[in-house]
């Protein structure tokens, strides 16, 4: 597939007065970061995450035809039951990206009524989750023009409209492994989408564990456009591309063998290069709070001491993924509940594992 194939020419059909879709799309853990992009959205490397089950945006899209035609976009948006002037601008931009691929968008005034299962500002980013949403919301308003794309299509496209909103969310359609980016060793790989991790995958990543330690729920001190921008001066960019695009080749390996020592390496190397990234970025920041180096220590001693298979990856913000295999559930929630939650802001924690996907409500 190319951008050619995202644009829609057919656009007088659209005799659909109103209506509404809603869609409940999930947030992801990437284990090989996206960090560092080019214009529209084309990431520096490739990328691949895990989806998540129980962190999730739910989105209602109630659209109305225009009374009179504008160029103008007529949005609205309800967070949580309230009404958000300040969500509006990132929507704009989002639709003003799309226009292109979804020329209906200016026909109809919008209501996007949209609520997450996670805490508010937890600190978990909604922005994959809830694009991808969005995104699926809009194809359905597609799909009723040109009832003839196929499941695929329509999949593929939410996919790569909602990495137009957020790169990340190209990853949130699919369920289990989701690969974002071209690479040489991951058939059907594209930049402009994400696609599920093509080969078997062992059978010790079956329903892995991801709990959620909230070390800091505040606002994120470093928005993700001025990080990804951060790496264009960047003096390790292009290492830190050329790693990541190796660390795909081995987890694609790794991911098919099992072999899950290797995958705690790469896994933890991952996070830590990523902030490390923005270590030493100019300017530089440390996303990292005592808390999270705290967990990280007790983390390594614990599986230092109990021969366990547990790990821990970040996003950019403070936040610890703690990920483990199923078998080790029970063990590790007790140790995670007895040493580490003390270290979480006022003791919040997500149980989370690896999901299935975008569903329509
Ligand atoms: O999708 P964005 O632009 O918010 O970037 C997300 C970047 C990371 O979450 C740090 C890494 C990733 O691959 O998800």
């Amino acid at each position: 597939m190319t951008e050619k194939d995202f644009i829609l020419k057919n656009t007088e059909t659209s005799n659909l007065k109103n209506g509404s879709f809603s869609w409940q799309s999930p947030s992801n853990i990437a284990l090989v970061k996206y960090w560092g992009k080019s214009e529209p959205q084309i990431p520096k490397n490739t990328s691949i995450s895990f989806t998540l089950n129980n962190c999730h945006t739910t989105t209602t899209l109630k659209f109305s035809k225009k009374n009179k035609p504008s160029k103008e976009f007529s949005i609205e948006v309800i967070f949580e039951g309230e009404k958000k002037e300040g969500f509006k601008p990132k929507i704009v931009k989002f639709f003003e990206r799309i226009e292109k691929y979804v020329p209906f968008i200016t026909e109809y005034d919008f209501i996007i009524k949209t609520k997450n299962s996670f805490p508010h500002s937890s600190g978990i980013a909604s922005s994959a989750s809830g694009m991808s949403a969005l995104a699926l919301c809009l194809m359905n308003i597609q799909k009723e023009l040109n009832p003839e794309i196929s499941d695929g299509y329509f999949r593929q496209k939410a996919s790569f409209l909602a990495r137009l909103g957020s790169g990340s969310a190209a990853r949130s359609i699919e369920g289990g492994l989701v690969v974002w980016g071209e690479h040489k060793e991951i058939t059907e790989s594209s930049d402009l989408y994400g696609v599920t991790f093509p080969y078997n995958v062992h059978d010790n990543f079956n329903n892995y564990q991801d709990t959620i330690l909230l070390v800091d729920k505040g606002e994120k001190q470093v928005s993700s456009t001025i990080g990804h921008n951060l790496m264009h001066e960047h003096p390790f960019a292009k290492q830190r591309f050329a790693q990541a695009n190796e660390n795909i080749t081995q987890l694609s390996k790794i991911l098919q063998n099992g072999n899950l020592t290797a995958f705690i390496n790469l896994v933890e190397s991952e996070a830590l290069t990523l902030h490390a990234m923005m270590m030493t970025s100019n300017p530089y920041f440390i996303l990292m709070k005592p808390n999270t180096l705290k967990i990280i220590e007790k983390i390594w001693e614990y599986r230092q001491n109990n021969n366990s298979n547990i790990c821990f990856t970040l996003d950019a913000g403070a936040n610890v993924h703690v990920l483990f295999p199923e078998r080790e559930k029970e063990k590790v929630n007790t140790f995670i509940i007895n040493e580490l939650i003390a270290f979480c802001q006022n003791n919040q924690y997500i149980c989370d594992s690896v999901g299935n996907g975008a569903k329509q409500l």
